[in-house]
This record gives structure tokens, sequence and C-alpha cells, in this order.
């Protein structure tokens, strides 16, 4: 009997329409759109606007186009597994929001907090779920509203994040496509350099956290950049090295996007040239755990069945990691 795997057989993504761009950002904090683009990447940002709006609002359209698109009743939906450090609440898991508003009512889910890796994460954790044989049906979401954590009178911070979803279907296959393997660390001595100080067990929300600005996402730029190219760069190489992939074996990188300098890193030390990276930072900027998803939504008409893709993150926590997937479709 072949061996099952996990393999995404559909994908949807949603981004807001508000477009907040860099001559905006000038406006608002002492930056200018030349420092935002050779030091980033980034020309725009998608920003969710309006009352009442939260990540699931984000999410539950993306998981709405895969049904659309797989002719799927959402009561055959077993699991939803929603990645994001901005959930809509504390608790409940936005998960159970994102189910609720879906109609899956014969799902179970949770929320998994691993900021930027969060997607990868959440792969590895559902593509178990397939191929235990436990559950047919698994949505793997990435989302963030960051503009909700983000303090814009922070040129550190404000340049960088945006708005938005992805989900991917995953179901089992048994033609060896799927997710192959995965490598994922965390090292949580990196909390300091990348965090949001309040409104967590340590530090209540009060007067003084509000007062101090600590409800906001902050970073320490450069410290986090330098474990980022070292991270994601070691752990993509040695993904294929372990999988005895070369560059002419891979189809696609699919990087976090939180800065092109991090991206061409990671690319030149697997070998891989720029058209085989997928890119869209300079339109979405940083959506923390919907970087990677959202990616694959874009390009989703240019990937073939049996491509090689190797998606790889770093984010807060510290988290990282790379995953080794075979494309399942044509779409
Ligand atoms: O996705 C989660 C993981 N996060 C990351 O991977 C992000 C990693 N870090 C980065 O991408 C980069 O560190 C940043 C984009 C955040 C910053 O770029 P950098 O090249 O590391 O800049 P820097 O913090 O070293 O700052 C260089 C200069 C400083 O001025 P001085 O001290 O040299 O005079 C900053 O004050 O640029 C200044 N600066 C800015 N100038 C204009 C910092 N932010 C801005 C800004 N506009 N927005």
């Amino acid at each position: 009997m072949s061996k099952i795997t996990a393999a995404i057989t559909s994908i949807g993504g949603y981004v807001p329409e508000y477009r907040l761009t860099n001559f905006e950002l000038e406006k608002m904090v002492d930056t200018n759109d030349e420092w935002i683009r050779t030091r980033t990447g980034i020309s725009e940002r998608r920003i969710l606007k309006g009352e009442g709006l939260a990540t699931s609002d984000m999410i539950v359209p993306a998981i709405q186009e895969i049904l659309q698109k797989k002719n799927l009743d959402p009561k055959e939906i077993d699991c939803i597994i929603c990645a994001t450090v901005t959930p809509d609440m504390v608790f409940p898991a936005t998960a159970n929001i994102v189910a609720d508003k879906i109609g899956a009512t014969n799902a179970w889910g949770f929320d998994l907090s691993a900021a930027c890796s969060g997607f990868l994460y959440g792969l590895t954790t559902g593509a178990g779920f397939i191929e235990s044989g436990r559950y047919k049906k698994v949505i793997v979401a990435g989302g963030d509203k960051m503009s909700a954590i983000i303090d814009y009178t922070d040129r550190n911070t404000c340049v960088i994040f945006g708005d938005g979803a992805g989900a991917v279907l995953l179901e089992a296959n048994d033609e060896g496509l799927g997710v192959l393997d995965s490598i994922l660390k965390s090292d949580g001595s990196g909390r300091n350099y990348l965090n949001m100080k309040a409104g967590g067990s340590l530090k209540p929300a009060s007067i003084e956290t509000v007062t101090a600005r600590e409800h906001y996402a902050y970073q320490e730029g450069k410290t986090v950049f330098k474990f980022a190219v070292k991270g994601m760069a070691d752990v993509s190489a040695q993904i294929m090295e372990r999988n005895n992939l070369t560059a002419d074996d891979i189809a696609w990188l699919v990087p976090h996007q939180a800065n092109l300098r991090i991206i061409d890193a990671t690319a030149s030390r697997m070998g891989l040239p720029s058209e085989k990276v997928m890119v869209n930072i300079q339109r979405y900027g940083n959506t923390t755990a919907g970087t990677i998803p959202l990616c694959l939504w874009d390009w989703e008409k240019q990937l073939n069945k049996g491509d090689n893709i190797v998606l790889a993150a770093f984010g807060g926590g510290f988290t990282w990691g790379a995953t080794w997937i075979k494309w399942a479709y044509n779409s």
C-alpha cells in the first residue's frame, strides 16, 4: 500500500481593498518611499478598514473561495487551524468564529500562535492529521490584521506590516504528492526582540500599559534581521540537503515576505535564480501568517502538478522553518 501524504488541493486568499502607500506613510511618520523600498522592498500594504472587522473577516472569504472552487459543503470540513497573532479575541479561538461564520458545523479547530512561521507550523500539524488517516478535509489558514497592533507613530514597524489572509485545503494523496518534509524550529530567547509586551497574563491591560503603548508590536529590527537571514537560509539549505534536492529540482521558493533582502539571502544560499522566487512584498508588505498562503494564491495558475516547492519562514518567537511540498494539481 502506498503511503498517504497530505496534499494541498485548493487555495483561497483575501486582501482588503484599502492600499496604504509609502507616500501616505511619508505624511504620517518621518520616512520616505525610497528608504522603505530599498530597505524592505515594500511599496504598499493593504489595511482592513471599517468598524467591527477582524482577522476572521479575511480568513472567511479565503475559505469561501476554496468552498466555491471545490464545490464543497462546509459541513464536510473536519478541522480548521487558524495561524494568527491577531485573533479576533483573546478567546475563544478565531478558528471557532470562522467555523461558525462559514457554517462548518462538523469541524473542530484551534488557533496556532507562531507569528510569521504560523502557516508552516499549521501546515505540518494539519498534514499530520491527514497522514494519520484521522481526518479527510483539513483547512489551514494563515492571516493577520496587523494594523490592529501596529503603532502608526513608530516608523520602525508601521512601514513593514499589512493585513491579509490565505487558506489551503489539505486532503489525502496516494501519488506521493503534498507535504513531504518539514524542519521546524523555535528559540524562545528571541522573545525580547519581537513581541507585544502587554495584553497577556504577564502584563494585563491597564491604563499604564496603554499609556506606554505596550499593546503594539515591538521589534528590534536589526537583531531580528540578523537571526532571520541566518535562520531562514540555514533551514532552507538543510531541507534541500536532507532530501537530495538541487536548485534545478526546485520549481519555486515561497519565502515569508518580511524583507526583500532576507528573501534574496535565502534564495542565494539555495542557489535559486530570482525567477523561481515568489515575491509579492511590494504589494502586501508583511502580513505575518498570511504571507506564504497569499503567495501560493497569487501564483496558483503558474503551479504545475509535481512541482517541488520549498516554503520558508522566520518570525517572532523566534520561530522558523522550511517545508518541502510537491504540488498536487494543475489549475
Ligand atoms: O516578519 C517577522 C520577522 N521580521 C523581520 O524579519 C524583520 C527584520 N528586520 C528588517 O527587515 C529590518 O531590520 C528593518 C526593515 C526593520 C529595518 O531595516 P535596517 O536596514 O535594519 O535599518 P535599521 O533599523 O538599522 O536603521 C537604519 C537607519 C537608522 O538611522 P541611523 O541610526 O542610521 O541614522 C534608522 O533610524 O534607518 C533609520 N530608519 C528609518 N528611516 C526612514 C528606521 N526606520 C526608518 C524608516 N524610514 N521607516
